[in-house]
């Protein structure tokens, strides 16, 4: 297939990439601006095959079509967003602006240019704040989001479902991730966000001495030990999700799914699990709640498990703090 996956330089993206170049079957483009990914990782996902890349933001829309029109590309895998769920409740706009304009720019683009496949990464934010007992979460559950960042995704993914309704040429598949995190296995690439705000990287960082302690936001929650759960999916296995989902629309149609284990971890299991992984024992401290957070958030992910042929490796706290640790001392 001829892929455009957008915002390679991140993450996630960098995580697929360096997937669908270990399978040479694709022929890849990647764009980035630069904004929030890093050249490094591009410079490291060359040594993984080769490919196309293009310095350009999604906002020059004229640009943007140039692109598209010039290497008619059949698939485009979009990561391109901004993920700051505080920065979005500061600056709605820039995230109206950079997540949904721009979605709605490169789905036109796409419908005008024939591409069939989409594929994009959208959150449980879109969910909000629902309560413990709809866990877990199934793609049917009601949205609510409770952020413009979660909003603006949501938005997105209307506008998506939009398009395919009117042309039934184009077909996607939304992924709903939950809190992705750790590093694939050789390390040469991992998380780097600026600022760091995820939990697994903060308590990383405080075990290796970057950082003088940890805050748990609110243990006053109603979960067994009073702190947050969450359902931590190893990014290598969420990367995979993606190539399971480009397979899927080879033969079927459109669908929403959730990408997590379907079981959680509290926030005092996770610091406990970093201190047992790397051997220190370092400060942590209670802090009041940070607005916004639900209490429990599982993904329900049969329907990813039975309609794809999705197998997740690494479910698996011990390994997931294992190598976000070692990606973070190598970095
Ligand atoms: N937490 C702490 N201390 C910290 C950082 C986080 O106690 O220093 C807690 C949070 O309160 C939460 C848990 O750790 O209970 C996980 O927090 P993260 O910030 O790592 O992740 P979130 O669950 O808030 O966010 C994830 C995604 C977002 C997405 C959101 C959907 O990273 O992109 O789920 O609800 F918007």
């Amino acid at each position: 297939m001829n892929i455009l996956i957008t915002g390679a330089a991140g993450y996630i993206g960098s995580h697929v990439v360096k997937q669908l170049l270990e399978s040479k079957k694709h022929n890849i483009t990647v764009i980035d601006s630069f904004k929030t990914g890093f050249k490094e990782t591009i410079k490291t996902l060359q040594s993984f095959g080769s490919f196309k890349f293009i310095e350009q933001d999604l906002s020059q829309w004229d640009e943007v079509e140039s692109i598209l029109k010039k290497y008619q590309f059949d698939t485009v895998i979009h990561f391109a967003a901004s993920l700051l769920v505080g920065e979005s409740v500061e600056n709605p706009l820039k995230y109206y602006v950079n997540n949904t304009c721009n979605t709605a720019n490169l789905v036109n683009l796409c419908n005008k240019y024939g591409v069939k496949k989409f594929i994009f990464s959208s959150t449980a934010a879109v969910y909000g704040e629902p309560s413990s007992n709809k866990m877990p979460l199934v793609e049917t559950e009601f949205t609510s989001p409770i952020n413009p960042y979660g909003n603006s995704k949501l938005m997105s993914e209307q506008i998506i479902k939009d398009a395919a309704s009117a042309n039934k040429e184009f077909k996607y598949v939304i992924l709903r991730y939950f809190n992705v995190a750790g590093a694939e296995e050789s390390l040469s690439i991992g998380e780097c966000h600026d600022p760091e705000t995820h939990l697994i990287p903060l308590v990383v960082q405080t075990a290796l001495g970057k950082r003088n302690k940890i805050f748990i936001f609110g243990d006053d929650y109603d979960t067994f030990d009073g702190t947050c759960i969450r359902d931590y999916i190893h990014v290598d296995d969420l990367a995979s999700a993606h190539i399971s989902a480009l397979e899927y629309l080879e033969k079927k149609n459109s669908e929403v799914f959730n990408c997590g284990y379907g079981h959680g971890f509290s926030v005092k299991e996770v610091i406990d699990m970093i201190k047992k992984v790397s051997g220190v024992d370092f400060k942590v401290e209670v802090s009041s709640r940070r607005e916004g957070d639900p209490a429990i958030l599982i993904a329900d992910n049969k329907k990813i498990l039975k309609e794809t042929n999705w197998k997740p490796k690494h479910d698996n706290l011990e390994f997931i703090c294992k190598t976000a640790l070692e990606w973070e001392k190598k970095r």
